[in-house]
């Protein structure tokens, strides 16, 4: 298949499919692994792979079986004990099979191969990094005594199948990746207003309506009527995964230690499930409302219903109930709704979402399991046992974990994986932000600012990534690959034992190898890399002058303050990054800058942005004036721009060259009135 087939093989013979592999290069730091376990010792000499032709297993019967599975082809399990056997898995009997204990021991010598965990997970890890260590004949693994142990006992990727849909054999191409990689955990979006995607019994209708649409791009379909069409309709896009393929996909998932969780948006983000049962929203009109109605009793009998057969599918402990964004506003009029908030004693409209959770989570709880929501559900008070999946940032882990809540950390602006990965002007339309591999790879999930106590509250990270550009698999491929290693690395590598430089290049070989094996990895090694001067010092002639702002800026994008538009530093791809500072109440930028003395200038210029989705403009009007003494300003240069909303990311340079003698500089850039927002620029450059 791939040229690396004896590595694709320790993976895939693992597994009994074909997976890539990586390439093993000796001295410890590059040998080929990732995640970076805990602890590697080399040792001297090479083991070969072709005299284990039994692999000894200690463990009861039952897990044996399970183990055995495993083992690259041509190994045979034996539970005999012999006196000397070249290869050796012992499961800790002292642990009796503890499955959350996913630590391994894996000792090669150049007589014998040892491993040792308290679980399958850890027997499943070892033998990943047993495969990662495989040279590319899959003759010989370095001898080395590798000690391994997660950070975090959630390691995971979220996939969003709504916006659109990617079906079971895709999944399972991933899950063969993600568990290579030790990730654990993949969370499916599974339900949106762009589609409902599971087999649902008692309510047909999600699958024979709402699970279709007329329009196979997310965003025609965004921008048009936002309708459904029938099952089997010509033009019908969309899909769902019936029970038969969800339990397949399970146990796929369960065999290489990874856990399924669906999720199941409430109380919004629901118009699929609203327009194929309109009795369940507060107006009962079709295509428009969001929000179940939580006055209505029919509201919880659907959602338990739902959520009966989904726990019969899906073993997970975790069920993700969503809870995002739910706009409300039905709320406030539907006599249902009030009566409800009147009769509970709640507060107000948030209390009412935080009521629904409460009884969701009630219900769950009596089923075994446990509720988990993105970080809206805090509001109006958040249920007893709920987990928080933080992703507005980490305010919402970090009060979850203060009130004694787990979290599991998937801030936007690090963990979403549909923003560009590389420059805006070398990819694929993204939704916005910029980003690349090293900023994910940078992120840690446990914020300083909590005590050890509630560290321990932080359960993992996830790497999610949003459809709504990416409307096809190979493409879903391109965004996940290599950023979910970053992630895999994240959850599973203590932070003193990571090192940028030595994972970059691992990711570069990986991704190539991926894209050897068929999957559409982004070419790592092609990376454009930031915008040209991003975060360096740039020095000029108004470098760390003294700036007036004639308009406040916007204290959210403050950059580096009164002093960030003459401290020399750039910004680069994303407004996001703390080089740009954002301009909005007063619709513009106005600053005055004291150059000191009078002072010959050739040049005067402003970079700025735009990226449509966040309302992001370059400027309408740019006036560059100069004055002598601060008072009298001569006009250089007026520039005048028609904003278009577009889809690109823009940047441009509005600047006046000439030559002039000048003290101060007035900058001038106004929003447009059509198309307004924020204006941001990095820096006023004067040469
Ligand atoms: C989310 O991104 N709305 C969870």
């Amino acid at each position: 298949m791939i040229k690396r087939k004896t590595r694709a093989a320790i993976l895939g013979l693992l597994l009994g499919c074909s997976l890539p592999v990586w390439s093993a290069v000796q001295p410890a730091d590059s040998l080929y692994l990732l995640p970076q376990p805990k602890s590697v010792e080399m040792r001297t000499g090479v083991f070969r792979l072709n005299e284990v032709k039994k692999v000894s297993i200690q463990a009861p019967d039952s897990i044996a079986a399970l183990i055995a599975d495993y083992l690259p082809e041509g190994m045979k399990a034996t539970t005999k004990s012999s006196k000397a056997p070249r290869m050796e898995i012992r499961l800790k009997p002292e642990q009796n099979g503890n499955q959350t204990d996913e630590s391994y021991e894996l000792d090669i010598t150049d007589r014998k191969i040892s491993i040792e965990a308290a679980s399958v997970a850890g027997v499943f890890y070892a033998l990943q990094t047993l495969g990662q260590l495989t040279d590319e004949e899959q003759k010989t693994v370095p001898a080395v005594r590798i000690t391994d142990k997660p950070r975090f006992a959630y390691r995971g990727i979220m996939l969003d199948v709504s916006r659109h849909f990617f079906d079971a054999d895709f999944l399972k191409r991933q899950i063969d990746v993600l568990a290579a990689f030790k990730i654990n955990r993949l969370h499916l979006h599974l339900t949106d207003a762009a589609g409902w995607r599971l087999q649902i019994d008692r309510y047909p209708r999600l699958t024979e309506l709402a699970a279709w649409r007329p329009q196979h791009l997310w965003k025609e379909w965004w921008k048009g009527a936002r309708r459904y069409v029938m099952e089997g309709a010509p033009n019908a896009y969309g899909g769902y995964y019936t029970k038969e393929e969800i339990r397949d996909l399970v146990d796929y998932a369960r065999k290489r230690q990874i856990t399924i969780i669906p999720e199941i948006e409430m109380p919004s983000h629901s118009e699929e499930v609203l327009t194929a049962y309109p009795e369940l929203s507060c107006t009962h009109e079709l295509y428009k409302p969001s929000d179940f109605c939580v006055g209505n009793e029919k509201t919880f009998e659907f959602l338990e219903q739902v959520l009966t057969e989904v726990m019969e599918l899906f073993p997970s402990e975790y069920i993700h109930i969503g809870g995002d964004e739910a706009p409300k506003t039905d709320w406030r009029t539907c006599p249902r709704c009030q009566k409800r908030i009147k009769d509970e004693g709640l507060k107000d409209e948030k209390g009412l979402q935080s009521y629904l959770v409460h009884r969701i989570e009630k219900f769950l709880n009596a089923h075994g399991r446990k509720l988990l929501g993105w970080d809206e559900i805090l509001e109006g008070g958040l249920a007893p046992n709920a987990t928080v999946m933080s992703w507005r940032g980490t305010e919402g882990g970090i009060e979850a974990v203060k009130s004694g809540h787990q979290a599991i950390m998937t801030p936007g602006q690090y963990c979403y994986l549909d923003g560009y990965q590389d420059a805006p002007h070398t990819q694929p339309e993204a939704i916005g932000g910029y980003l690349p591999l090293s900023k994910v790879y940078g992120y840690d999930p446990v914020p300083q600012e909590l005590t050890p106590q509630e560290q321990q509250l932080i359960i993992g990270v996830q790497g999610n990534l949003w459809a709504e550009y990416v409307p096809t698999e190979e493409h879903a491929e391109y965004m996940l690959y290599p950023r979910a290693l970053a992630i895999a690395e994240t959850g599973w590598t203590q932070p003193e034992n990571k090192s940028w430089k030595r994972f970059h290049h691992k990711a570069v070989q990986v991704t190539k190898d991926l894209r050897e094996a068929g999957y559409q990895a982004f070419p790592l090694e092609r990376e454009f890399g930031n915008r040209p001067g991003a975060g360096e010092v740039l020095k000029h002639k108004a470098w760390n002058k003294p700036v007036t702002y004639n308009a406040r800026y916007w204290g959210t994008y403050p950059a580096g303050g009164d002093k960030a538009l003459t401290d020399g530093l750039r910004g680069g791809w994303n407004y996001n990054d703390g080089f740009w500072q954002g301009f909005v109440s007063q619709k513009r930028l106005d600053v005055t800058i004291d150059l000191g003395s009078l002072t010959d200038i050739q040049r005067i210029q402003a970079d700025f942005m735009q990226i449509c989705g966040p309302e992001v403009y370059l400027p309408a009007h740019v006036i560059i004036s100069v004055s002598e003494d601060g008072k009298e300003f001569t006009q250089l240069k007026e520039i005048k721009h028609k904003p278009v909303r577009n889809d690109e990311v823009t940047f441009k340079t509005y600047g006046w060259e000439g030559t002039a003698k000048a003290r101060f500089i007035r900058y001038q850039a106004l929003a447009g009135d059509e198309f307004g927002g924020v204006v941001f620029t990095d820096e006023i450059v004067v040469e």
